[in-house]
């Protein structure tokens, strides 16, 4: 049998661009580690990069990508207006632009459904909500400095409110959203795809201090498979046909996040993972002015 390769995989944007399976996520990467890890990823043959700006680090990613010295056209790039630039949406995209060191992005996401104030960051704006913020987003298309434009964090209710509102001329390609077995959200995955909306794993290994590594379903599994814990979880989310993207500043581990090729996980093993006791969400949205999360995005 032929090997698989995971890592080689793509899934098919309603564009008709093609994501890798597996990109490195960047989040809490500290500025000084960015470059070096997105270095290393890249050079171990990762070809996509999640960051935003909210991250800070936009620059050092940047500084990686060009230190690879793979063509920039081999890469996707993913980046995130943040949620203070939501009337600046223009500014926005230049910010980002100028921190990479690029002339455009693959994917441009909102990162979150808030359109907060920027001088009380505590505030929404009482005139402006996301679905302004996506008209302004759609502009971008055709500008050259975006190939694709997409949301993350988006519930079911608040995307049937922009797919639904006349404005929405361009649906949103991709949904970038929590994924791990604790988060299965399937009810939200089901809807992404019957609206042919690609989703983004986040938090594919369950994030800082992961609980999941405890678990005993997933360690049985990765032990009978003779794999880590985390590699599980990233094909747990392959298969099931959403792209995933851990993080990690650690070489070694940079590498077996990447290590994912020539076996697959059985439709029980899956199933298994679906269905542990357990839940827990990395990401709330206590912290924004606004809910976000209505129990829709399970
Ligand atoms: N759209 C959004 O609102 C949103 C929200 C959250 C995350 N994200 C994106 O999704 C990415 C991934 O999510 P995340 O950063 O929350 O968490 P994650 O990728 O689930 O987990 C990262 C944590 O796992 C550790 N780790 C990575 N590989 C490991 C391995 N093989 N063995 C043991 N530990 C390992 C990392 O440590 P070291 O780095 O120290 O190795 C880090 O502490 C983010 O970086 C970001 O790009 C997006």
């Amino acid at each position: 049998m032929a090997e698989i390769k995971n890592t080689s995989k793509t899934f098919t944007l309603a564009s008709g661009d093609k994501i890798p399976a597996i990109g490195l996520g960047t989040w809490q990467s500290p500025k000084n580690e960015t470059a070096k890890a997105v270095k290393h990823a890249i050079s171990v043959g990762y070809r996509y990069i999640d960051t935003a700006f909210a991250y800070g680090n936009e620059s050092e990613v940047g500084e990686g990508v060009k230190a690879s010295g793979v063509p920039r056209e081999q890469l996707w790039i993913t980046t995130k207006l943040d949620n203070p630039w939501h009337k600046r949406v223009a500014e926005g995209i230049d910010a980002s632009l100028k921190n990479l060191g690029m002339e455009y992005v693959d994917l441009y996401l909102m990162h979150w459904p808030s359109s907060t104030r920027p001088d009380d960051l505590k505030k929404h704006y009482d005139d402006w909500n996301f679905i302004d913020t996506w008209r302004e987003m759609q502009k971008l298309v055709g500008t050259g400095k975006v190939r694709n434009i997409g949301v993350s964090n988006f519930g079911i209710i608040n995307l049937e409110k922009l797919l639904n509102d006349p404005s929405c001329k361009i649906k949103p390609v991709v949904n970038q959203i929590e994924l791990h077995p604790n988060n299965p959200s399937p009810k939200l995955v089901a809807y992404c795809k019957e609206k042919d909306i690609h989703c983004t794993g986040y938090s594919c290994l369950g994030s800082t201090n992961s609980p999941l590594y405890k678990d005993p379903t997933l360690k049985s599994i990765a032990e009978a498979k003779g794999k880590t814990a985390q590699q599980v979880m990233l094909l747990w989310g392959i298969q099931q046909g959403w792209d995933v993207i851990p993080k990690s500043v650690t070489p070694a581990r940079i590498e077996s996040n990447f290590d994912i090729n020539g076996w697959e996980l059985t439709e029980d093993e899956i199933t298994k993972l679906n269905n542990l006791k357990d839940r827990f969400k990395v990401c709330g949205d206590s912290w924004l002015p606004v809910k976000v999360f209505f129990g829709d995005d399970e």
